[in-house]
C-alpha cells in the first residue's frame, strides 16, 4: 500500500493541488473519511474536548493521544496521519520531545507530527527533526498556550503579524516539513503560504494556503463542537444519531423490537425435546 507522504503532500502544493484534512478519533470515522478520498488526517488534542468533554486542550496525556491515534491509523492505512503532540509532552525537556514524538511514528504509525510553537521552540523542533520525524509546526492561535494567553494572534496588526511571520521561517530554517496556521488573517497566510515550498494548512486562516483542516464535529454538527466563525457545517449527524436513539427507545417501549427477525430461533423439534426434560 503507497502511503501519503510529506513528499506527496509538497508535491500537491507544487501542482497547485489543494490539501484536505480534517481530525478524525476513531477508527470507524477513519475508514469513511478514507473511503470520503480524505488526503490526510489530523488526530488533534482537540479530542479532549470534542470526544472527552473536557474544556480545553490541556488534560489530554501522551497515552490517551497513541490510543485513539492507533485507532484511526487501523481505519486509515495509507491516508496522511497527523499526530498532534498534547500539552507538556515536549514543552518540558527536548528529550521529551524527541522520545514522545518518536512514539507518534513508531506506535501509533503516523507520517508525522504536529506542535503548537512560537520561534522560542525552533531548538526542540531541530531536535525532533533531527531524529528523522517530519514536523508540522503549529502557528498562530495555539489552544495550549490558553493559560497564558488571553486572545487570538493579533495578525491584524503590524507588529505581530511580522512576529508570525518571522516565528514561521525560524520554524522552516530549523527544518520543518509543513507549517499549520489557526486564525491567521487571510492576506498574512497568504504571504507565508507564499514564501516557502513547504505545504502551509489552514485553521481558519483563508483560502490561499495549500490545505484546510476542520474538527469532524464541527462539519458534522455533532455536540462538543466549538463552531467557530471559519467553520462549515456540511451535515446533521448529530440530529440523525439523536432521531436514530429516539426510534430505539420508542420500538422498545411499544414493544417492536426485536422483531422475530432479529432472534436467534431452535428447530420446534428440539425445543419439544428441551421442554420434555424440564
Ligand atoms: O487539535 C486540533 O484539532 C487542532 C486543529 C484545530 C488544527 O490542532
Amino acid at each position: 500500500m503507497t502511503r501519503t507522504n510529506i513528499a506527496k503532500l509538497k508535491k500537491m502544493k507544487s501542482q497547485g493541488q489543494k490539501i484536505a484534512m480534517l481530525t478524525c478519533y476513531d477508527y470507524s470515522t477513519a475508514i469513511l473519511l478514507k473511503q470520503a478520498g480524505i488526503d490526510a488526517i489530523l488526530v488533534g488534542d482537540s479530542l479532549a474536548q470534542v470526544m472527552l468533554g473536557y474544556d480545553n486542550t490541556l488534560p489530554v496525556d501522551m497515552e490517551t493521544m497513541l490510543t485513539f491515534t492507533k485507532a484511526v491509523r487501523r481505519g486509515a492505512p495509507g491516508v496522511f496521519l497527523l499526530g498532534d503532540m498534547p500539552f507538556m509532552s515536549y514543552q518540558a525537556s527536548d528529550r521529551d520531545a524527541v522520545i514522545n514524538a518518536g512514539r507518534f511514528m513508531a506506535e501509533a504509525g503516523c507520517d508525522a507530527v504536529k506542535l503548537e510553537v512560537t520561534g522560542k521552540h525552533a531548538h526542540t523542533v531541530e531536535k525532533i527533526c533531527d531524529a528523522g520525524i517530519p514536523v508540522i509546526a503549529h502557528l498562530g492561535f495555539l489552544p495550549q498556550t490558553i493559560a497564558s494567553v488571553e486572545k487570538i494572534v493579533e495578525t491584524r496588526e503590524v507588529a505581530p503579524a511580522l512576529k508570525l511571520i518571522d516565528d514561521c521561517r525560524t520554524m522552516i530554517n530549523a527544518g520543518v516539513s509543513g507549517l499549520l496556521l489557526e486564525c491567521v488573517t487571510a492576506e498574512v497566510a497568504a504571504e507565508i503560504t507564499a514564501m516557502t515550498d513547504l505545504p502551509v494548512i489552514s485553521c481558519g486562516s483563508g483560502p490561499n494556503c495549500d490545505g484546510q483542516v476542520l474538527v469532524l464535529h464541527e462539519i458534522l454538527d455533532l455536540p462538543g463542537a466549538l463552531n467557530p466563525v471559519f467553520s462549515k457545517k456540511y451535515a446533521n449527524i448529530g440530529e440523525a444519531i439523536k432521531n436514530a436513539a429516539s426510534a430505539y427507545v420508542k420500538e422498545i417501549s411499544e414493544q417492536k423490537f426485536p422483531g422475530t427477525e432479529n432472534c436467534y430461533h431452535i428447530l420446534d423439534k428440539k425445543f419439544e425435546q428441551i421442554k420434555k426434560s424440564l
